[in-house]
């Protein structure tokens, strides 16, 4: 299989990219990090803090009946705080394990363009091409805010551009 794998911090452009990349290679585009918000969703749902990691981590055992049961939760997984609450909770390695046997699952079957935190290092590491793709914070918050203007969501430029921020550090301070 031929596997390209696409990383970096939020909002610097990896999934239009792949999108993009995928439909003009006919690949399978796989958002690892609508995985993570699934999952960051249902926490949510459900009422569990997010660092509640013994809760969340005996729920990653059973993620795949429950996340996948029947809803498309597309339309829920982009907001402010779904965006925060997958960060923490893609800490814990309970969770992480989990959506990594998926994805490199889905990558042994298909040629697939995947794009996440953790794509080249970790999940795909002899992925044919590897790209690391960012931007400033600044130039990223404008790409979320415009992305959620268009979906009709109200919100502040400024506060986006405070939780990238706090995301990136979250995210890239993690220990897994
Ligand atoms: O790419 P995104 O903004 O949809 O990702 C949402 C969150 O999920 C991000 O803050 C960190 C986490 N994530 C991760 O830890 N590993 C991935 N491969 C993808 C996302």
């Amino acid at each position: 299989m031929y596997n390209i794998a696409i990383d970096g911090p939020a909002g610097a452009g990896k999934s239009t990219i792949a999108k993009k990349a995928a439909n003009k290679l006919d690949f399978i585009y796989v958002d690892t990090g609508a995985m993570y918000r699934a999952i960051a969703l249902y926490f949510i749902r459900n009422g569990v803090a997010a660092d509640d990691e013994k809760t969340i981590s005996d729920y990653a055992d059973g993620v795949q009946q429950v996340i996948l049961n029947g809803e498309n939760v597309n339309d829920y997984i982009r907001t402010e705080q779904v965006s925060m609450m997958t960060s923490s909770v893609s800490k814990y390695p309970a969770v992480r394990e989990k959506l990594l046997n998926l994805q490199r699952q889905l990558a042994t079957e298909k040629n697939v363009i995947m794009d996440g935190r953790d794509i080249g290092t970790c999940v795909l590491p002899d992925a044919k091409t590897k790209i690391f793709l960012t931007a400033s914070a600044g130039e990223r918050a404008r790409r979320r805010y415009k992305e959620q203007v268009e979906r009709g969501i109200e919100c502040d430029i400024k506060q986006i551009e405070k939780d990238i921020i706090a995301r990136d550090e979250q995210d890239m301070n993690r220990e897994i």
